[in-house]
């Protein structure tokens, strides 16, 4: 036997296009179709790390719960950093202002759901490029634009050096 081209043979780090509904202009699944066909398929959080490292392609982090988001010393003080939540595939946001605090929201803008970017204006402020929003990335609180509510807090724990999901 020659061991290639079997049906129902893995292939390493392969990457498929699938296309259809969910699907990008360029023909491959969006990348939170994807976490959510992994939940559908019963691939739990611990299975979502190697999605990522298999061709999420996006680069964030896909995080379960009670998982590590990221190391203490990726996370600058007037940085964020975007991840995936790896049951529902929808974003949130990790940030550190300038003056170091830290936390984790739902980075689904409550105006109108467009994903707030990951650039902290002056290292405080989560900004949503749709129509600006801005949001205090201290306490999530909407502080100017036309979102009134506050960004969902998302629990979250250091240890060892990492930041956690709790
Ligand atoms: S969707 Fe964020 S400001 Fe409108």
């Amino acid at each position: 036997m020659s061991g290639t081209g079997g049906t129902g043979e893995r292939r390493g780090h392969e990457t498929k296009t699938i296309k259809g509904r969910g699907s990008t202009p360029g023909g491959k699944i969006s990348r939170a179709k994807f976490v959510r066909l992994g939940a559908a398929l019963g691939l739990g959080a611990a299975a979502a790390p190697a999605l990522t490292a298999c061709g999420g392609g996006s680069g964030e982090p896909i995080v379960g719960s009670g998982e590590a988001i990221a190391r203490e010393d990726e996370i600058a003080p007037g940085s964020a950093l975007i991840f995936t939540d790896a049951e529902t595939g929808e974003p949130y946001v990790l940030a550190r202002t300038q003056r170091g605090e830290l936390a984790a929201y739902s980075a689904e803008c409550t105006h109108q759901g467009c994903t707030v970017s990951e650039d902290l204006r002056r290292g405080r402020y989560l900004v949503c490029p749709c129509h600006n929003s801005v949001f205090d990335a201290a306490s999530g609180e909407a502080v100017s634009g036309p979102a009134r509510e506050p960004l969902p807090r998302l629990p979250i724990r250091i240890r060892d050096g990492r930041i956690f999901r709790d």
